[in-house]
């Protein structure tokens, strides 16, 4: 299909355990043919939504607020992509219930979670920044292109031909199957403006009531901040000529409405119009501020 062929760009990857992000065939059918367990949750983006933020969040709440999994073991193998299939050991190994994380659009995992109560937790975050934070991503991460001007990225993540393809269908994909999934739908804004509420609504979700003191430890260590610092999470482990930190940090700014520094006005009008052809059928409501 068309999807497959976008998420199939190229049929190298590097054969180690750093968080690339391109994919064979052998790794799409790898995902495709995924046995879902119902005790697995699933943390769900489109890339540079809150992805590694929710992967902390989540391991600090298995662990009730105790930073130590959280600060000795890389987030990736905590909580492996499913499209990166040299993560399958991991994936196999793991004992308990598992974190699986994933980028990709609903169609493709559609019949591997028909009819699973695997938990699936979907983080948006509204698409203005979505497209900031990932032109900056494409600059330092060697495995994607180089995204020459913003205006030129710009164009591309409107028109879904950048990798993970368009932003608007992986929302919509997968917020249209909320009722046929155990689903959790919080966006990047909700957690940012309000992480205690946010942190108790998925507790809830999750099952796992928490205590106030459990909440605050975890709060602690989920932070921008705290989270920049711990080099399980912020990618530093990564060797540069993968992820160059000197073009940009992966734990870049982490506010909402960074869009303004590189959007005009026309660029800023134009999304809107995309944006409200795109969402026409969809009740989503984003923070753009
Ligand atoms: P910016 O580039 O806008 O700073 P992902 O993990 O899906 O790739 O998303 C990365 C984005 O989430 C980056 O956005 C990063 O800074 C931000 N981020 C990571 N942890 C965060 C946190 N604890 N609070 C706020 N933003 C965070």
């Amino acid at each position: 299909s068309d999807t497959m062929a976008r998420l199939d760009i190229t049929e190298s990857f590097y054969q180690t355990d750093f968080p690339g992000h391109l994919h064979t065939q052998e790794s799409l059918r790898f995902a495709q043919e995924f046995e879902f367990q119902d005790s697995d949750t699933i943390i769900v983006t489109y890339p540079k939504s809150g992805t590694t933020w929710m992967q902390q969040i989540l391991t600090l709440v298995s662990s009730r607020g105790d930073p130590t999994p959280a600060k000795s073991i890389p987030n990736w193998v905590r909580a492996p992509w499913l499209e990166q299939y040299y993560f399958r050991d991991i994936l196999r190994a793991s004992q308990g219930p598992r974190l699986i994380t994933t980028h990709l659009p609903y169609e493709v995992l559609a019949s591997a979670l028909h009819g699973s109560k695997a938990k699936v937790i979907y983080v948006a975050r509204n698409p203005k920044d979505v497209a900031v934070s990932y032109y900056h991503f494409h600059k330092m991460a060697k495995f994607l292109p180089d995204p020459n001007t913003f205006e030129e990225f710009l164009d591309n993540f409107m028109e879904g031909t950048v990798h993970y393809g368009s932003w608007f269908d992986h929302v919509k994909g997968w917020t249209n199957h909320r009722n046929d999934l155990n689903f959790f739908y919080i966006t990047y804004e909700e957690m940012l403006h309000n992480l205690r509420a946010s942190l108790e609504k998925l507790c809830g979700f999750l099952q796992c009531p928490l205590l106030p003191e459990e909440l605050t430890n975890i709060q602690r260590h989920c932070t921008f901040n705290s989270m920049k610092e711990n080099n399980m999470v912020n990618y530093t482990l990564i060797p540069s000529e993968i992820m160059d930190h000197s073009k940009s940090q992966f734990m870049r700014k982490g506010k909402t409405g960074d869009w303004k520094e590189l959007f005009s006005s026309k660029q800023s009008n134009h999304f809107d119009d995309i944006f409200e052809e795109e969402m026409l059928d969809s009740e989503l409501e984003f923070i753009w501020e």
